[in-house]
């Protein structure tokens, strides 16, 4: 049986090298390695690194630097992984084999459809748990989920912030649905990989410590502005579930590469964590001033949110334009590369990354008000 597609990433394989401009990344402009080491004797230590394998379940120090994160937690909870996409990975494959008599995830959408196209791929069924537009903002059906939990549920799998929405759940909808999967004894996947990424006040809150049943993924790809590192990790509830989880890593990558293993060790400690915390923010917080007022400009054809997190925007287009033409006359015609809300599972919406350079944002948006214009 041939594997479902992974939409979403496939299209921005094929064309996210290829066009003029790219605005399908949902991180923020990545850092440079100049950037990221402050001083010369870390970049002399960077170039005597020994390309050999590294520690499998990510080095101590790795893993060290991770938990101090998530209070409460030791190295032994965390397993490293390459990029969040493997974190998300071992842990449907983990959950899926662990829960053989439940055939059945409960996956948030719209959303990164990573974990619950694995799940489908691996034969199980998934069953959407909707984030809907309620009063002008994007509120988790919370009644929905409460109908569709079952003895078939194995897990109940969040991506908040969300992407593509930017939508934060609050602690009060957190609490909601632990106490639903609390009543059923099912694990929460919750994948917080724009922590971090908020357009405005508080981190967002986080699924840690609040459930047993928990595992968190993450990466440094997108509040943190380096996806080519491809660190990302699991923060289990205990030490004995991370070695389970090891055990399936085992089998994917091996180990994360050494270079980047310790290069992460440095993005992670407080004082280096919290400077690139306030980058992000910043180029979040200021592009969303370009985004909002070319939505503004561009009001009778399309409307959009601020998110919460991420410097992503999730449009709704006007009824009668589909969203999956738009988007790839937008990539033929004028060289610009988004995300149609077909790849979340939610047509009639284009997903808009804003994190790049402003100048490239806005020589990019103002195609986009061409092609635009061709509806007018
Ligand atoms: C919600 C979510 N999780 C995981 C990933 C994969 O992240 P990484 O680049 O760290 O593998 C992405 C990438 O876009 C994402 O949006």
């Amino acid at each position: 049986m041939k594997l479902e597609r992974f939409e979403l990433e496939r299209f921005q394989s094929e064309w996210e090298h290829r066009v003029e401009y790219n605005l399908s990344e949902s991180g923020v402009e990545p850092l440079r390695i100049n950037e990221l080491l402050q001083t010369q004797d870390l970049k002399n230590q960077l170039l005597e690194i020994q390309l050999g394998y590294s520690q499998t379940n990510g080095t101590i120090q790795l893993r060290e630097a991770i938990s101090y994160h998530y209070p409460g937690t030791s190295a032994e909870h965390i397993l490293a992984t390459s990029g969040g996409a493997e974190a998300n990975f071992l842990v449907t494959w983990w959950l899926h084999r662990e829960s053989p008599e439940h055939d059945e995830l409960i996956f948030m959408i719209p959303n990164y459809m990573q974990i619950g196209g694995i799940w489908k791929n691996l034969g199980g069924k998934v069953i959407p748990f909707k984030l809907e537009m309620v009063n002008g903002k994007w509120t988790p059906d919370i009644e929905g989920l409460k109908a569709t939990i079952s003895r078939k549920t194995a897990a109940i799998a969040i991506c908040t912030p969300n992407n593509p929405t930017g939508k934060i759940l609050s602690e009060g909808d957190l609490n909601a649905i632990i106490d639903i999967a609390g009543e059923h004894d099912v694990w929460v996947a919750s994948d917080e990989i724009y922590r971090g990424a908020e357009l405005q006040g508080n981190k967002a809150p986080s699924m840690h410590g609040l459930y047993n049943k928990t595992l968190i993924t993450s990466s440094l790809s997108k509040a943190y502005g380096l996806p080519g590192l491809r660190i990302g990790w699991i923060v289990c509830p205990t030490p004995e579930v991370a070695k389970e989880l090891w055990t399936y890593s085992d089998y994917t990558t091996i180990c994360p590469t050494k270079t980047s293993d310790w290069l992460a060790t440095i993005a992670l400690q407080p004082k280096v964590q919290s400077m690139i915390e306030e980058r992000t923010r910043k180029v979040v917080s200021e592009n969303w001033m370009v985004m909002e007022k070319w939505i503004a400009s561009n009001s009778d054809l399309l409307s959009g949110l601020a998110p919460e997190a991420a410097a992503i925007c999730f449009i709704k287009l006007k009824d009668g334009i589909n969203s999956l033409d738009f988007v790839h006359r937008l990539l033929n015609e004028k060289s610009v590369l988004i995300s149609p809300g077909d790849h979340f599972d939610t047509p009639g919406f284009i997903r808009i990354g804003f994190g790049s350079k402003q100048e490239y944002l806005e020589h990019a948006l103002e195609r986009i008000s061409e092609l635009l214009d061709t509806y007018r």
